[in-house]
């Protein structure tokens, strides 16, 4: 505020309103430019009060009610996509029947289990399938999700389940993994990758990390498919653009995806840009292979997942293992 008094008193002298420095104002100069300044002084703290919202209540933070898994869920009421399991399944949450989910029981099985075994899973959102990997006998599951939000969210199921074998990172999973390698870390018996690939900016390098992170992947994804998606109108002006792209020497397509009025929904479950790429079905095949993966078994197949395109579930592992 001082600042902008002394930019005034230069402005009224120069403007010849006034003639001494902004310092030595008369008390009757003082008062006037006082008088001028108010309605500013008053516009600038009503616009910091903007600036800075609502003030917080920490009052509202509390929860006064008899302790109950509704009361934890309610911390994000409204944001939840899951709808939890027996004992649960009373509760207000979301209705995606994620934690008995058919694809990883079916992937798990397809390519050996995981009894006694370390998984890595991408973007567990509320922790689902990873509750999924535990009962089906998991001993650890490092899972690292990037949204924050749905982080806290994975905590109160790990809570309320009892997810034990569960280790929930909070971080961007393509960056743990590189870490991970980095390090010399040994590799994982089993990687999930359920619902993220079409996330990325750069599926393919996504892919080389988790192709290098285990021997063993599964993964469900949404794919680009030009006909399918031109012939919706409502898909199509998500797709703006198709690049040619090369990485460790695979060259492929990348089909931008913008997410849109879907980053106005405060559950929003995609990746942490604005925008993300997707791949033709055979690129994504292609890159597994380029990998040294290759495909056990693929199911699921859909042509229109919850009216967003196609989408299918491969089961690969690494060629001579
Ligand atoms: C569509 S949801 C899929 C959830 C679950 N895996 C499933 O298949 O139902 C994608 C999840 O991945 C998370 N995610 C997106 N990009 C990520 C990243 N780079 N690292 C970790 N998590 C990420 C999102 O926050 C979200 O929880």
């Amino acid at each position: 505020m001082g600042k902008l008094r002394s930019r005034l008193g230069h402005t009224l002298r120069e403007a010849g309103v006034i003639h001494s420095h902004v310092d030595g104002f008369t008390a009757s100069q003082q008062q006037q430019l006082q008088e001028l300044m108010a309605p500013v002084e008053q516009q600038l703290a009503q616009l910091e009060e903007q600036l800075a919202g609502p003030e917080l209540d920490i009052l509202d933070s509390y929860c006064a009610a008899t302790p109950s898994a509704q009361t934890a869920i309610d911390i994000f009421a409204g944001e939840w996509a899951s709808e939890f399991p027996p004992p649960l399944s009373g509760v207000r949450a979301g209705d995606a029947p994620l934690f008995a989910i058919e694809h990883v029981p079916w992937g798990v099985e397809v390519l050996g289990g995981v009894r006694g075994q370390r998984v890595v899973e991408l973007g567990p959102l509320e922790g689902g399938h990873t509750y999924l990997l535990d009962r089906m006998g998991a001993a650890e599951v490092v899972a690292i999700e990037a949204n924050t939000r749905a982080f806290l969210k994975c905590l109160v199921s790990k809570e309320l389940l009892g997810i034990p074998s569960a280790r929930f990172l909070c971080g961007d999973a393509l960056r743990y993994l590189e870490s991970e390698l980095a390090r010399g870390a040994a590799k994982f018996d089993f990687c999930l990758a359920s619902g993220v690939l079409y996330h990325f900016l750069n599926p393919v390098a996504a892919l080389d990390l988790m192709t290098r992170a285990s021997d063993r992947l599964l993964l469900w994804t949404m794919y680009y498919d030009e006909d399918y998606i031109r012939s919706r109108e409502d898909l199509s002006v998500k797709f703006p653009k198709a690049t040619a792209m090369e990485y460790d020497g695979y060259a492929h397509t990348l089909y931008r995806q913008e997410y849109q009025q879907s980053l106005d929904y405060k559950g929003f479950c995609g990746g942490s840009a604005a925008s993300s790429a997707w791949m033709t079905r055979s690129d994504i095949l292609g890159a597994l292979d380029h990998f040294g993966f290759d495909v056990v078994d693929i199911a699921f197949e859909e042509q229109n997942h919850k009216g967003n395109g196609p989408c299918f579930c491969v089961a690969a592992k690494r060629r001579g293992t």
